[in-house]
């Protein structure tokens, strides 16, 4: 007898769309430069969720100045501990009005409320509440005696994770006395402007923080503004080239996060049935939209089979559909873009004479969707054994030895995360020493924490965000 899943849909009625958003400069939301707006949708059923004005260059100027002024005026005279009461406000309101965020994430990104309610929003506001205590403690930071802040950042954040990024980015900018102008990604505006409401709610003194929508040209107009001391980037490897040549020869400094080709590597003495469950958590966790995805997983190959038979057996087992009902594990792609590089890339893998495969599901006929899908047969020269893929695709190499295990893993552009499975501590520290990535997990997978930096070396970015190295990128003689 099969067990049918009756459908547990959470209720929208917490979350009130307006149908227009300005934006939110000095403390106030304003139309753009000559009205100009475009459209967000949902990606889940195609439908139009709202408006939101489009930021020109003018506009951005108007940001710029607002957090000048906000900066000088206001932030930087602050006391310290004070300037940590509003970070902590605005994490307890970010808590209280938890279910509302969650809602609105999932219906304008398309992943599902069991990721946002359980991951982004509390992990969101853990960052507000960590970097609150830091506040106050700079000093002890390990950045001197006397630690400084840049003055007006420009922070520029992807799609992927709407408010968490936001919380990356803007809790330690606030933290270190800085004032910030935010780009959110033009697909996922909605949880951005709802937290320029948080910081009306919480009283945040006006131009601390400015909420510019818009696309990359309002992305470049933040990079190239004169008027901003420093840039935080996380998106594509080749916005994050454009901005370091932009930038080159200013007195700008920089942390960038980009893209990633994570290994997720598997001795023989793994514990399987624990190893499977952190293979789907590091490719199919959020669509596989995860710049750490475990995209990459490298078999020890006397146990390859066993360990596929296995995974295919669970990811039959995921649920793909609708968002927001509570047992969806895989939601929507998040744009149709998205979902046409993602076609382009496994298509490449056929051709190129991998072996694709996904479980047989029904997917909605509206909307942005893919099937988990897993390659074998990859070869390290296959493109989608070198390309980010950013989709919920996993390619699977095997290794005979730990030390071809290294080679193959380090293979790559990339630097940004790896996973390590096996019985052996003292082979989970030999990998780790050997492996060249900025976040390594060991029997575990995407677990994230504001206290642990993370970021990556060669071409998955410049600098760390989170924990003490974190902080550091927004003071003065940090990077
Ligand atoms: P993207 O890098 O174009 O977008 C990220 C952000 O940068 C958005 O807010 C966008 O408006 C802004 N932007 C775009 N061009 C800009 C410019 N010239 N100057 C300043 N800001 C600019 O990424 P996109 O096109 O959405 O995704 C493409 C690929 O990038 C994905 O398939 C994925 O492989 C990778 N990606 C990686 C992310 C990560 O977390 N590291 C996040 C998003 C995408
Ligand atoms: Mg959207």
């Amino acid at each position: 007898m099969t067990f049918e899943y009756a459908s547990a849909p959470e209720s929208t009625s917490v979350v009130k769309i307006k149908p227009e958003y300005g934006l939110f400069i000095n403390g106030k939301f304003l139309p753009a430069k000559g009205g100009k707006v475009f459209s967000t949708i949902n990606p889940a059923t195609e439908a139009h969720l709202s408006k939101v004005a489009f930021a020109a260059p003018s506009d951005v100027d108007k940001a710029v100045a607002a957090a000048r002024t906000a900066y000088s005026k206001v932030w930087s005279k602050m006391p310290a501990a004070e300037r940590g009461k509003y970070l902590f406000r605005i994490a307890r309101i970010l808590q209280e009005r938890a279910r509302e965020f969650a809602v609105l994430e999932t219906m304008d990104n398309g992943k599902p409320i069991r990721e946002t309610r359980d991951t982004d929003i509390p992990l969101a506001a853990a960052h507000f509440f960590y970097h609150a205590g830091w506040a106050d403690k700079l000093e002890h930071a390990g950045v001197g005696t006397a630690p400084k802040p840049h003055g007006v950042v420009g922070q520029i954040i992807p799609w992927n994770f709407p408010l968490l990024m936001l919380s990356w980015k803007i809790a330690p900018a606030l933290a270190t006395g800085n004032t910030v102008v935010l780009k959110p990604a033009e697909t996922t505006p909605l949880t951005a402007l709802l937290f320029a409401e948080v910081c009306q709610q919480a009283g945040l003194p006006a131009g601390v923080v400015n909420i510019v929508t818009g696309d990359g040209s309002t992305g470049a107009a933040i990079v190239n503004h004169p008027g901003i001391d420093k840039i935080a980037f996380t998106g594509s490897t080749d916005v994050g080239k454009g901005i370091a040549r932009a930038i080159a020869g200013s007195k700008k400094s920089a942390t960038l996060e980009l893209g990633g080709k994570g290994a997720n590597i598997v001795f023989e003495d793994a514990p399987i049935d624990e190893t499977v469950e952190g293979i789907i958590t590091g490719i199919f966790f959020n669509q596989g939209h995860v710049c750490c995805a475990g995209s990459r997983l490298l078999v020890q190959e006397n146990i390859h089979d066993e360990l596929m038979a296995k995974l295919k057996a669970r990811i039959s087992k995921i649920r793909v559909g609708d968002p927001l009902d509570k047992n969806t594990d895989l939601g929507a792609i998040n744009s149709s873009a998205q979902l046409e590089k993602i076609r382009e890339l496994t298509a490449s893998g056929v051709e190129e004479g991998a072996e694709q495969w996904s479980p047989s599901c029904n997917l909605p006929s509206k909307g942005f969707w893919f099937p988990p899908t897993v390659f074998t047969g990859v070869t390290q020269a296959h493109k989608i054994a070198r390309e980010e893929i950013f989709g919920p695709v996993l390619s699977v190499l095997t290794f005979r030895t730990p030390q071809e295990a290294i080679e193959k893993a380090n293979n790559t552009p990339f630097g940004l995360s790896a996973g390590i499975w096996t019985d052996k501590g003292s082979r989970i520290l030999w990998t780790a020493k050997h492996l060249k990535a900025g976040v390594i997990w060991a029997n575990t997978f995407n677990k994230f924490d504001p206290a642990s930096p993370f970021g990556g070396y060669k071409e998955s970015g410049w600098g760390r965000e989170g924990g003490r190295h974190g902080l550091a990128a927004y003071l003065k003689g940090g990077h």
